[in-house]
């Protein structure tokens, strides 16, 4: 698609939802589309399975009935401590690329996180793009997590002023979301 083409598609209007159930074939025709086959060898994933999507704090952009982004939240423990929120995947439909709808959908998610009470956002992703709102890097040494994560990559965005000198340690999946072993 050209420069001009796709600055019309962005142009398209669309309106922000909150994530649900009947939605999940289209969101998970959106992710395959923008991660392709290896998405699910991403170690974020190990963050993501045997764990519940939190759907209430999700969002997606919908235009003419198609999902054209999608951002979902999902809960995390720091250490021994719950309350922080684990971003993604973060994707926006190739055609409607070019006026950070990822960003402003993040941005959606955080603030419903925030006035939920969920203290911290972590995410595994380009400082570049997320540093945009807010994201710093935070050491792979400080906060384990399970899988290979490129230094420069974990990053974090305190929810709760001053809450990641409070926060720290392993990444993981809250127990009570795993199946029972
Ligand atoms: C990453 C993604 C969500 C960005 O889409 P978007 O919100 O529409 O962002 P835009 O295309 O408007 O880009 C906004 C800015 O961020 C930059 N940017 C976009 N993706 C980037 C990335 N992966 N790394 C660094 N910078 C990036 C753009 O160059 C642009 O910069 P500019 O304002 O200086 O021109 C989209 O490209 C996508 O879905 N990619 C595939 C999935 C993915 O990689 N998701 C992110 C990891 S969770």
């Amino acid at each position: 698609m050209s420069s001009s083409s796709k600055a019309a598609a962005a142009a398209l209007p669309y309106s922000i939802i909150d994530d649900a159930e009947l939605h999940d074939n289209a969101v998970e025709a959106l992710y395959d589309r923008a991660f392709g086959p290896g998405r699910f060898a991403k170690t974020a994933e190990r963050l993501r399975e045997g764990n519940d999507c939190l759907k209430h704090l999700s969002r997606l952009a919908v235009s003419e009935g198609e999902v054209i982004a999608a951002v979902r939240l999902w809960p995390l423990m720091v250490g021994d401590v719950p309350g922080a929120v684990f971003v993604g995947p973060v994707a926006v439909d190739e055609a409607f690329r070019g006026s950070s709808l990822g960003l402003e959908l993040t941005e959606l998610c955080l603030e419903a996180a925030q006035k939920d009470g969920w203290k911290l956002a972590i995410l595994i992703g380009s400082a570049d793009y997320f540093g945009r709102i807010g994201f710093t890097k935070i050491p792979t040494q400080d906060y384990p997590i399970p899988g290979y994560v490129p230094e420069g990559r974990l990053l974090a965005r305190e929810l709760s002023a001053g809450v990641l000198a409070d926060m720290q340690g392993p990444i993981s999946v809250p127990r009570d979301a795993r199946p029972a072993s």
